[in-house]
């Protein structure tokens, strides 16, 4: 069976709680349940890392390479500046989906960068927790196309 790694970045343990008027009050563990029940239907396993720190999702990354089919990342702030997380997925074989709750480009001008964006294949953005079964509906669209 394919497995898809999801990553999720610094402060996201705190959804449900953090921001809710901009992340909603759904919590991670839920968003995880619905992706991985999603990925289930779709024959796939998922596997979640969640941390707070950069080399952590790096070294997720790097035990997923030849070992996992698709990632779906949300690096959270992670996303705007860390290139060491944009370079350990550059190394890896499989699809890429970029994950984000809110819209990014329409918030903040620091979040308009995206170094996640060109070592994605591509991106779901601003549409609330659905984006984590809509991700997984990508990657595995992806994997089929492979
Ligand atoms: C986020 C958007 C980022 O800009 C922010 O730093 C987050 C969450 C999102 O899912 O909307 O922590 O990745």
């Amino acid at each position: 069976m394919t497995t898809v790694l999801l990553l999720s970045g610094p402060n996201l343990n705190l959804l449900g709680e953090r921001e809710p008027e901009i992340y909603g009050t759904t919590t991670l563990e839920e968003h995880v349940a619905a992706a991985r029940k999603e990925a289930e239907r779709l024959g796939l396993d998922l596997e979640h890392v969640q941390s707070n720190a950069e080399a952590d999702l790096v070294d997720a990354v790097q035990r997923a390479r030849g070992r996992c089919g698709a990632i779906i990342v949300n690096a959270a702030a992670l996303t705007h500046y860390a290139w060491s997380l944009s370079d350990a997925l550059g190394t890896f074989e499989g699809p890429v989906v970029e994950l984000h709750i809110s819209n990014p480009i329409a918030r903040d001008s620091w979040r308009n960068t995206s170094v996640v964006a060109p070592v994605a294949d591509g991106l779901i953005a601003g549409l609330g927790g659905h984006g984590y079964v809509l991700a997984v509906d990508a990657v595995a669209r992806l994997l089929e196309d492979k």
